[in-house]
């Protein structure tokens, strides 16, 4: 096994072992990048303040999500098309998530479906959904989601529509790969996901081929979410969607304070700071950055969590410290996926909870929960440079 150190060096044997398209679809952000690309620099921008002479015996990652302590408070967050990263990739990540004690999404654009997930696991994992114009698919699927024994549904409320992603079109992207010269001339060199690849029976989209009505190509996100997707998706559909799940709910995608307020007043029990990985609206802030005044916002009526961005512990730390009960991880764990399969993704796991714990002690703390604004180093005006 190759010496991993960080999330970065998964990064590059995802890149050297995966087919092209599937790395670049998980690789990229929407339109210039400029948002995708500020995610990540923006926590660089942030800086850690040392504390010594503490004593730090007795540390702990674990911290709660929904109220279930967690080895620490990372989600694995829905990712579209997982299993193309390597074949049966949802179920890979979803044991990995399971054994390892934090809990893991899967998205309704998944190869495996809910029920495969469901078979290959025995903790609950959360359901993310995506509604369609077919009222009755999104009654259904929900009905699956609890036969499955999903313990929360992850409302994303950024994606009625796709931020256009350049080189998904320029690959030609779908799933599973059309065999054109280009891709077969890209995996002679991706053997092994081949033959993965070849072994399984998992390369549609499970939770929806053969679950819905559908005309035309299936198997391309672009034309999906075109041509399926519910743009009615509004604060009335999004109760009435929680209403007919009656358990759970995240509300995924909010970035400014007066939808934080619209949100927690559907009685959302947590609601996620993001931007979709910046692969939505290109030109948002990054999460980090709307984060204090969101948690501010409503801190007290909901558990605020943030994803995009979040590459290493230290990124954890920074976001928690900023007030965020809980983070949600995607590149990071599905560049241990397409790296190395599910051991890569308890690598990833293990890379960054290695990295909290160590910097939470430099930092001079022994926990999660005690970490804040102390711990930190800010660029004056940081948070409101902008208006
Ligand atoms: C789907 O959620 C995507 O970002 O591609």
């Amino acid at each position: 096994m190759p010496v991993i150190t960080c999330i970065d060096d998964l990064k590059r044997l995802h890149k050297r072992r995966t087919p092209k398209m599937f790395y670049d679809y998980a690789e990229s952000g929407s339109y210039t990048e400029q948002t995708f690309r500020e995610n990540t620099t923006d926590f660089a921008q942030i800086r850690l303040n040392q504390k010594v002479a503490v004593d730090l015996t007795g540390r702990s990652t674990a911290g709660p999500m929904l109220g279930e302590n967690r080895a620490m408070p990372v989600a694995l967050a829905p990712v579209g098309l997982t299993g193309m990263q390597r074949a049966d990739g949802e179920i890979k990540a979803a044991k990995a998530a399971e054994k390892f004690g934090v809990p893991y999404t899967l998205s309704t654009m998944s190869v495996c479906s809910i029920e495969d997930v469901a078979e290959h696991t025995s903790a609950p994992f959360w359901f993310q959904i995506y509604t369609l114009t077919d009222d009755d698919y999104n009654r259904r699927v929900l009905e699956r989601a609890r036969a499955a024994g999903c313990s929360a549904l992850v409302i994303t409320v950024d994606l009625q529509l796709l931020g256009q992603r350049h080189k998904d079109l320029k690959n030609g992207l779908t799933t599973p790969p059309k065999l054109t010269p280009a891709v077969l001339a890209d995996l002679a060199t991706k053997w092994r996901w081949g033959l993965e690849m070849l072994q399984t029976k998992r390369r549609f989209f499970g939770n929806i081929v053969g679950h819905v009505e559908m005309e035309g190509d299936t198997s391309s996100l672009a034309a999906w979410t075109a041509a399926k997707f519910d743009q009615r998706l509004d604060w009335d559909r999004i109760k009435h969607l929680m209403d007919m799940w009656g358990g759970k709910v995240i509300l995924k995608g909010i970035l400014n304070p007066e939808d934080a307020e619209l949100a927690a007043a559907t009685g959302a029990d947590a609601i996620v700071v993001s931007n979709h990985g910046g692969r939505q609206l290109d030109g948002a802030l990054s999460s980090l950055r709307v984060l204090p005044s969101i948690v501010q916002a409503v801190g007290n009526k909901t558990e605020v969590w943030m994803d995009s961005g979040i590459r290493s512990g230290q990124d954890v730390l920074k976001a928690l410290a900023l007030g965020a009960k809980g983070v949600m991880i995607g590149r990071a764990y599905i560049h241990g996926l397409g790296a190395m399969g599910e051991p890569g993704v308890t690598r990833a796991l293990e890379v960054i909870q290695k990295e909290l714990d160590t910097t939470m002690a430099l930092c001079g703390e022994t926990t999660p929960a005690a970490l804040g604004r102390h711990n930190l180093l800010v660029p004056k005006d940081f948070f409101d440079s902008y208006s």
